[in-house]
């Protein structure tokens, strides 16, 4: 434990982001549950307090021993931990008003926490309670325009507590926050040479908090997940599911270099879920990786779609999209002659050993759909997480080479593992594919003005809006939220669009996301008045052929526009999501492009407004179901980057 930093998990969102942060920079860290003894935790440098989605007064909320503040060693709390800490220590917490996504930190006292950052820089939050008052001893070290302890210490102690996120990407200075923490307050020294290989302590260099190690060599070789695939599989087989994306085909090539070649079979499913022209891509580059004779590929996408025809609800379709991939492999390892009990390796020497479920699975699928240690909120459930996979998860029936990894972390593996460049920096998909692209309806409402004080703030920023009375998903305060949508009509300002859409979704409870009209019907009025941003009406909608084909035809625009001019990479992921919103006969595309690095938190894309004006009056143009073309302009938190 010693040189190690505690990380004690409050079912936050974040929780292994921290670890791997520290991981960044060479500093070990070890993650508890809060029922963690404090005598467990003496020989630690330091100790953080993770996020979470509860409030520190209600009854049963997740906290710490009172023991753990005695043992004399330097605490940092984050949002949660930041209030819980507050809390131990004497200071008020209340709900207060929220702030999600980018807001602006004044830091009024530099301390060793702020060191070599500057006075005013851009954080992340995503909160709604907040501590209110500080009793002596405790000081305020930054501010925000709601948030008046944003950042505190108990110098004499060295505990730290922050409102905000400082291991997510987003949070400008979060690296240095969290450097100054481990490395000069806790003074935890560098141990950590690269994944799974360990130097010597001793040999490591003193703690130096201008020390700039670069991330980008903490993966330099994947001979250790090869090696672990190799512990796990056994004598065993690996049968993959294989979507065509880039984690699930960089899980079957380490996979394929784990294990003999007759030991790994893979199936990719066409679920009518795929973007225009997805499978034959993905056929090509299994030729490419000279791994096509070991993938089968199945159609199957009236199975899926006769399944999904009724259903409206996003956990809804995520579990029964989840489930029917587990049906579909089912029948497969039937046909193919895939015995769970009997594999190659040992069939000829009558040993056991069997065929295990190979996944891509990433870390975000499993921490948004639940986490592992049960305590962090379901944002989504991703497919690969659904009940019947938790259960052979539970029979240890599944290997998941990437489970610990981010999406940037596995690009970099499968760059290192020799697959171009076109498939390792291909956006991510998500396994649902465009069933939660394609959002649904039951019923037929109008949209609704908005509140007169909301119609105020949008009016002071330039732009007119309705409430649309269509939900998605989002994370707010580490907690999923499913709340409705703001449109506005007005300039393509992204400046003014980032902070009002900041503004609105912190004020008005009940929405997560804000669109912008780019092209289409609703921005032409009509002669005596009528104002069609005003007349959008939500149609009843179900996932079928039509509407399918409607959206991977405009993704498809999007998608060759971005390549026309040389901003495919100036993104990080690109959905185009179709919403049953009418302005006239037809139906709304919502345009969502996203910079991200890990997934886990994003902001909404500023393309070149030529390129972004082009994609959707071309969408416009030769999409007769398409009334109108938005931009998604919410960042994540608080809306997350798909919208089911
Ligand atoms: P959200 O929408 O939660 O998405 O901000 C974060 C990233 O995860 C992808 N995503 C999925 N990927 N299976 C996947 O493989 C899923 O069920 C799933 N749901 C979301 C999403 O596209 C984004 O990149």
């Amino acid at each position: 434990m010693k040189n190690t930093i505690a990380i004690i998990d409050l079912g936050g969102q974040y929780c292994h982001l921290i670890a791997r942060r520290l991981r960044d920079l060479g500093v070990w860290s070890s993650i508890h549950g809060p029922e963690v003894k404090p005598d467990d935790l003496t020989s630690c440098s330091g100790i953080i307090l993770s996020g979470g989605p509860r409030s520190v007064y209600e009854e049963d909320a997740p906290t710490i021993s009172p023991d753990v503040l005695r043992l004399q060693v330097p605490i940092l709390g984050i949002c949660y931990g930041h209030q819980l800490l507050a809390q131990m220590l004497g200071a008020k917490v209340e709900r207060w008003s929220s702030e999600y996504g980018s807001t602006t930190l004044l830091v009024v006292n530099q301390d060793m926490l702020f060191i070599k950052t500057p006075k005013q820089q851009t954080v992340w939050m995503s909160h709604s309670d907040t501590v209110t008052w500080l009793p002596p001893g405790l000081i305020t070290l930054a501010s925000t325009e709601q948030c008046e302890n944003a950042a505190f210490a108990d110098l004499a102690q060295c505990f730290y507590g922050v409102q905000f996120h400082p291991e997510v990407v987003h949070t400008e200075w979060g690296k240095q926050i969290l450097r100054n923490f481990a490395l000069a307050v806790c003074g935890a020294r560098r141990s950590i040479g690269s994944v799974g290989s360990v130097e010597s302590i001793e040999s490591v260099a003193p703690f130096d908090p201008t020390d700039s190690t670069d991330p980008r060599d903490s993966i330099d070789s994947t001979d250790s997940i090869v090696q672990d695939i190799r512990t796990k599989v056994g004598e065993n087989s690996v049968f993959f599911l294989l979507s065509g994306g880039v984690d699930s085909t960089v899980a079957f090539v380490l996979c394929a270099k784990a294990l003999p070649r007759d030991r790994i079979l893979g199936v990719h499913v066409d679920t009518g879920l795929m973007r225009k022209g997805e499978t034959e891509e993905f056929i090509a580059n299994l030729k490419d990786l000279g791994l096509a004779d070991r993938v089968h590929i199945r159609r199957e996408s009236s199975r899926f779609l006769d399944a999904l025809r009724e259903i409206t609800d996003p956990e809804e379709k995520r579990q029964i999209i989840g489930r029917l991939f587990v049906e579909v492999q089912a029948d497969a390892m039937r046909e193919y002659g895939v015995d769970e009990h009997r594999s190659p390796a040992t069939q000829s020497q009558g040993r056991c050993g069997g065929w295990l479920l190979g996944q891509g699975t990433i870390y975000p699928d499993t921490i948004e759909s639940g986490g592992a240690s049960g305590r962090a909120a379901v944002i989504k459930t991703h497919h690969n997480r659904c009940a019947e996979i938790i259960q052979l998860l539970q029979n240890g029936r599944v290997v998941e080479p990437l489970a610990d990894f981010y999406k940037d972390e596995v690009r970099r593996i499968g760059a290192s593992l020799g697959l171009a460049s076109k498939l390792t920096n291909r956006w991510p998909f998500p396994g649902p594919g465009l069933a939660i692209r394609c959002l649904c309806s039951t019923a037929k409402i109008g949209s609704e003005p908005l509140d007169p004080e909301l119609a105020n703030l949008v009016n002071e920023y330039g732009y007119d809006g309705i409430l649309l009375p269509i939900q998605s998903v989002g994370v707010q305060g580490d907690a999923r939220t499913y709340r409705q949508t703001v449109a506005l009509r007005g300039p393509l300002d992204y400046r003014a669009l980032q902070t009002l859409s900041t503004k609105l979704c912190n004020v008005h409870t009940a929405t997560n996301r804000v669109i912008v009209l780019v092209s289409g019907r609703a921005d032409q009025p009509l002669p005596g008045g009528w104002n069609p941003l005003r007349d959008a009406m939500v149609k009843e909608a179900n996932i079928n052929e039509r509407r399918l084909a409607t959206l991977q035809e405009a993704d498809f625009i999007a998608r060759s526009i971005m390549e026309e001019y040389g901003q495919t990479d100036s993104v990080w992921q690109f959905p185009v999501v179709l919403i049953p919103v009418s302005f006239g006969t037809g139906e709304t595309i919502v345009l969502r492009p996203v910079n991200s690095e890990d997934g886990m938190t994003a902001n909404f894309a500023r393309l070149p407004i030529e390129v972004l004006q082009h994609i959707a009056d071309e969408i416009t143009a030769r999409l007769s179901d398409v009334d109108a073309v938005f931009l998604d302009v919410t960042n994540k938190p608080p809306a997350t980057i798909e919208w089911e």
